[in-house]
């Protein structure tokens, strides 16, 4: 019983100095010295394995809730959703929704393609398999195309099964289309909690994401709304939301894109964003003094 504690008190140690934190300081422009400098990110398909997070067994699992219990400080949660990213430098990942839009995704990649930007497509599996040529445009123009579901209902709502034929259907889809399964997805409304997270990370393979800025271009058919909401809540390591089954989201974009390029920000995809976040070092287990983090 001791040896199941020690044991179990190292995998606590460990998850929690995994675990990122999901906020963000709010500084809203990029230094400038930042966007000229180069990191090299990783190929997209690199970071495509669940990031690792010790497996935790039943009777390892009984003695941890002790060893939790024992050291108040630590909240052991694996990683399975980001919301942003810790990374050093001006990147950010723009995200499209529910797409993809025959008339408008097409003329959203255009726009994407003049200044050489990348940005992650959630794509709702109905629509993936209907208009697979814009999904393979998508892939072939550098762009991740990842699940949004088969047909966007509340996943939170669905029984094992149902998420199971979402999930799959549309993972199929995207692969059928593309020639590569998806790693990424993002559950319809944001609507899910961490045991569907752990499930989708484990039986699917897929990580979860969310989004650090919203400018509620669904709700809000004002160009220069989201326009301008993007623009002032842009910040390094960014994931933003937005759908490109909204004529007034793809006439933003160009305004919204080259204000965020000329404010020094680098396009990335949401895998690449992730594998370019900070590693956390094991040993410095406690960062809490640290105001705010150094920009390096
Ligand atoms: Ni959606």
């Amino acid at each position: 019983m001791k040896r199941l504690s020690i044991g179990a008190m190292l995998a606590l140690v460990a998850l929690a100095a995994c675990q990122t934190a999901l906020t963000q300081s709010e500084s809203s422009a990029v230094p400038q010295q930042e966007a000229t400098r180069e990191a090299a990110p990783a190929p997209a398909g690199s970071s495509a394995e669940p990031s690792a997070s010790p497996a935790v067994g039943t009777a390892q699992g009984a003695a941890y809730v002790t060893a939790a219990k024992a050291q108040p400080p630590a909240v052991a949660i694996p990683k399975h959703s980001y919301t942003s990213c810790d990374v050093n430098g001006p990147y950010i990942a723009m995200t499209f929704d529910d797409g993809p839009s025959a008339e408008l995704t097409p003329k959203l990649l255009d726009i994407l393609k003049e200044r050489g930007i990348k940005a992650t497509f959630f794509v709702v599996g109905q629509n993936a398999a209907e208009y697979p040529d814009i999904l393979r445009r998508m892939a072939s123009e550098g762009h991740e195309v990842a699940n949004h579901s088969w047909s966007h209902p509340a996943l939170t709502k669905l029984g094992a099964d149902g998420v199971r034929r979402q999930m799959e259907n549309t993972s199929e889809a995207i692969a059928r289309a593309t020639g590569r399964r998806p790693v990424l997805m993002r559950p319809p409304y944001g609507a899910t909690n961490a045991s569907l997270n752990k499930r989708l990370a484990e039986e699917y393979g897929l990580k979860v994401v969310l989004w650090s800025v919203d400018p509620l271009d669904w709700k809000y058919r004002n160009s220069n709304r989201v326009q301008n909401y993007i623009i002032e809540n842009a910040h390094p390591g960014a994931i933003i939301l937005s759908h490109d089954i909204h004529a007034t989201t793809v006439a933003a974009m160009p305004g919204t894109l080259d204000a965020l390029l000329a404010k020094g920000y680098k396009f990335v995809t949401v895998s690449e964003l992730i594998a370019m976040e900070v590693p956390v070092q094991l040993a410095k287990k406690e960062p809490v003094s640290s105001p705010s983090p150094a920009p390096r």
